[in-house]
């Protein structure tokens, strides 16, 4: 599908968004090994998650009924109460049968992850105790992304993990695990999540090292389910246990924020994105935003599972400066570069964005695909080494294509809606990956994007 975006409108009003993904991915798995009926709320229905629902359904056969309703029911969301906005919040909670972590079964045939990194490593993760085979791969994307990362600690540990030449297709056969102690070499939170999971089935104790703080959803959970999990930012200490089942409401997702508060950010609109996730290691995209000058307000209205949960507001952001971002500072901001790359392209200066390898990894080549994505549009950016370095001064308009890549999908048509002409955003039915009706939510916004057919 390809969208035309008609600059010159303002994105206002309160919408939520789909629920965090990285959180569902979480909740799924754990509520799929405990021994007793769990219930997940606000589980979004995008593309990714409901991969890892097929997993659970091969894994677990006791779960199959509801999970199979749940992932081929039609999920919209309603309109909200307010003038223009749309409610992701509603809707039952699925109730998931588990039966405990030692009934998982061996699955029939491989289990296809789709585009889904996080579901592939996190379930490798939660396989590797398990004394049978499990193969698991995914799309064309998916098949060209690095999986030794959590080959080799799952090794270490005590498991037979196969790669492709380091890619999918990924081969566990699991069995009796010890627990390690594991510096990380990437700062990975789907490797961190992949070796606690094994952990929580393994013999002693296990200690993961990293090398910069990455996001903590695993561990959070952990902690609320009663896990003896401690960690001081550079380093968390698990060990073994079984969780009970549990009940919570996935918060919305801030990395699907980020697009709309870019958005709102570009077109100085006044926007309120409630019930999102607040949890400090994913709002790394905020403080970005006020470094670049924008106006957003972050208000905790409670918590879930162990979550920070509140509201965000973006409002009256004037002038936008270029920004510089270190090495340090991107694994906070892993998802929302190409948000930010797409305002960075509007703002006053130039920005940098350093030490960004991991961003070539993603679901494609992010570095190179914004960079060429940004002067498809009329705007100026290249790749130095590891860096994105964005010039600034705005978009003159034109046509790009999301290569494939949700988040390229939502940023490209982001940054259109301030450019100086029309824009056209190819590939754009990508974004389903992790923001379902994403163009109808920034429509119901106030923006002119239009959905044509074709690419
Ligand atoms: C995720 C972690 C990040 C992120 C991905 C989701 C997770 O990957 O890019 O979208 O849920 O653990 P890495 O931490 O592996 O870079």
């Amino acid at each position: 599908m390809r969208v035309l975006v008609r600059p010159g409108h303002t994105v206002s009003g309160r919408s939520s968004v789909p629920g965090d993904k990285s959180i569902a991915h979480r909740w799924l798995l754990l509520a799929a090994t405990a021994p007793g009926s769990s219930e997940l709320a606000g589980l979004p229905p995008s593309l990714d998650v409901r991969s890892t629902a097929n997993a659970v359904c091969a894994l677990s056969p006791e779960s199959q009924l509801e999970l199979q309703s749940w992932i081929h029911m039609k999920h919209l969301p309603s309109s909200g109460e307010v003038e223009g906005s749309l409610d992701w919040t509603v809707g039952p909670a699925l109730a998931i049968p588990g039966t405990g972590r030692t009934t998982l079964r061996q699955p029939e045939g491989e289990i296809d992850c789709g585009n889904s990194g996080t579901s592939m490593r996190l379930l490798a993760g939660l396989v590797a105790p398990c004394s049978f085979r499990t193969v698991l791969t995914g799309d064309e994307s998916l098949r060209a992304r690095p999986m030794e990362r959590v080959a080799i600690p799952l090794r270490t540990m005590g498991a037979r993990v196969a790669t492709a030449s380091g890619r999918p297709p990924l081969t566990v056969r699991g069995g009796r695990l010890t627990g390690i102690r594991y510096a990380m070499t990437v700062p990975s939170a789907q490797v961190k999540g992949a070796i606690l999971l094994a952990a929580m089935a393994a013999e002693g104790e296990t200690t993961v090292l990293e090398p910069a703080p990455t996001r903590d959803h695993t561990e959070r959970a952990l902690e609320f389910l009663g896990g003896s999990i401690t960690g001081d930012g550079g380093s968390v200490t698990i060990r073994p246990f079984q969780h009970d089942a549990f009940r919570g409401a996935v918060p919305g997702d801030p990395s699907s924020a980020a697009f709309l508060c870019a958005a709102a950010a570009l077109t100085g609109g006044r926007l309120i994105v409630d019930s999102v996730g607040l949890n400090p290691s994913r709002t790394g995209f905020l403080r970005m935003l006020r470094r670049m000058g924008a106006s957003v307000e972050e208000r905790p209205t409670g918590a879930e599972v162990g979550e920070p949960v509140g509201e965000l507001e973006v409002a009256d952001s004037g002038a936008l400066r270029g920004v510089v971002v270190e090495p340090a500072e991107l694994p906070e901001i892993i998802d929302e570069v190409p948000a930010l790359a797409l305002v960075a392209a509007h703002a006053d200066g130039e920005s940098r964005f350093e030490g960004a390898a991991e961003l070539r990894v993603k679901e494609s080549d992010r570095l190179l695909g914004l960079a060429r994505g940004i002067r498809e549009l009329g705007g100026e950016a290249e790749v130095q080494g590891d860096a994105l370095v964005v010039a600034g001064g705005g978009l003159a308009g034109g046509t790009t294509d999301a290569r494939a890549d949700h988040r390229l999908a939502m940023a490209f048509s982001v940054g259109s809606l301030a450019a100086r002409g029309p824009c056209t955003v190819t590939d754009m039915e990508w974004a389903e990956v992790s923001f379902p009706g994403f163009v109808q939510t920034l429509r119901r916004l106030g923006a002119d994007v239009e959905m044509k057919g074709g690419r």
